[in-house]
């Protein structure tokens, strides 16, 4: 049973502006990996190798292929109960939006709208040279711009920056917003990581669902310690007993 006695429903109101912001642990109930948990990317392959500029100009096929698999996993996973559950949250509080550091396309296709997504999407590619977006062939692995360049997944690597205007929109919203739930992050990794420390700063609530506690746990207002599919129904309910018309 999950304790929510501890959100001041009394902040709230359905034009309350809420954010999801969103980490690798939201998609785990759907089967695929984390990057930090002993089970997940990290602790068996080199970030470096796989993730990065220098990695991608060592060996490309290398890179490419662990993308195709994970593309392939992710068009295989089905959206979980997490996922799931923000799109109905989203339609009690109409001014909320989704900001995650995944890849794998699960938000948008559990139906959750307004979604920022920081890190890319691994189901697109464009050119490693030019950075124009490209189209991969059905079934290839990889493709060549016009300028000649190498397609590679349009997700961010180690050393890259953010899309600008994409992170300032994330760092605007988490400024402004009453309620911010981080849900299965480690945090650990920025300009990602630094937006619930920007909410709790301008006095949102916040909420953090994670099975393990984090750097951020100490500030959080409230850390559920349990599965984000089990969690986040469970503070549905409330929710949706609390403000549904
Ligand atoms: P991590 O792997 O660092 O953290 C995943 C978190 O999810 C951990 O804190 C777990 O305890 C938690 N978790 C596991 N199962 C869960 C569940 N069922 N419900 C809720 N939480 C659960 O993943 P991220 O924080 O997303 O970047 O990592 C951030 C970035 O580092 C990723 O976007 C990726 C990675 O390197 C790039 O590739 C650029």
């Amino acid at each position: 049973m999950i304790q929510v006695s501890r959100i001041p429903f009394e902040r709230l109101n359905p034009d309350s502006q809420i954010v999801f912001f969103t980490g690798a642990g939201i998609s785990a109930e759907s089967g695929l990996a984390t990057f930090r948990d002993p089970d997940g990317h990290w602790a068996k392959h080199d970030p470096m190798q796989l993730a990065s500029r220098a990695g991608f100009q060592q060996d490309q096929e290398l890179v490419l292929s662990w993308y195709a698999q994970r593309r392939k996993n992710a068009l295989r996973a089905d959206p979980n109960d997490a996922h799931r559950t923000i799109t109905r949250f989203q339609k009690l509080f109409p001014h909320s939006v989704v900001i995650t550091q995944n890849v794998d396309g699960l938000h948008a296709r559990a139906g959750n709208q307004r979604i920022l997504e920081l890190h890319g999407n691994l189901h697109r590619t464009k050119c490693f040279l030019c950075h124009r977006p490209l189209a991969l062939p059905d079934g290839a692995q990889s493709v060549i711009c016009s300028c000649g360049g190498a397609g590679r997944p349009d997700v961010v690597w180690f050393g890259e920056t953010l899309d600008p205007s994409l992170l300032s929109e994330a760092m605007e919203y988490s400024r402004n917003c009453d309620l911010f739930f981080s849900i299965g992050t480690s945090n650990q990794i920025f300009p990602a990581g630094e937006l619930p420390y920007l909410a709790r700063k301008a006095g949102a609530i916040v909420i953090e669902i994670n099975p393990q506690a984090t750097p951020f746990s100490p500030l959080a207002d409230q850390s559920l310690r349990e599965p984000a599919g089990v969690v986040l129904p469970a503070l549905y309910k409330e929710f949706h007993e609390a403000f549904a018309a």
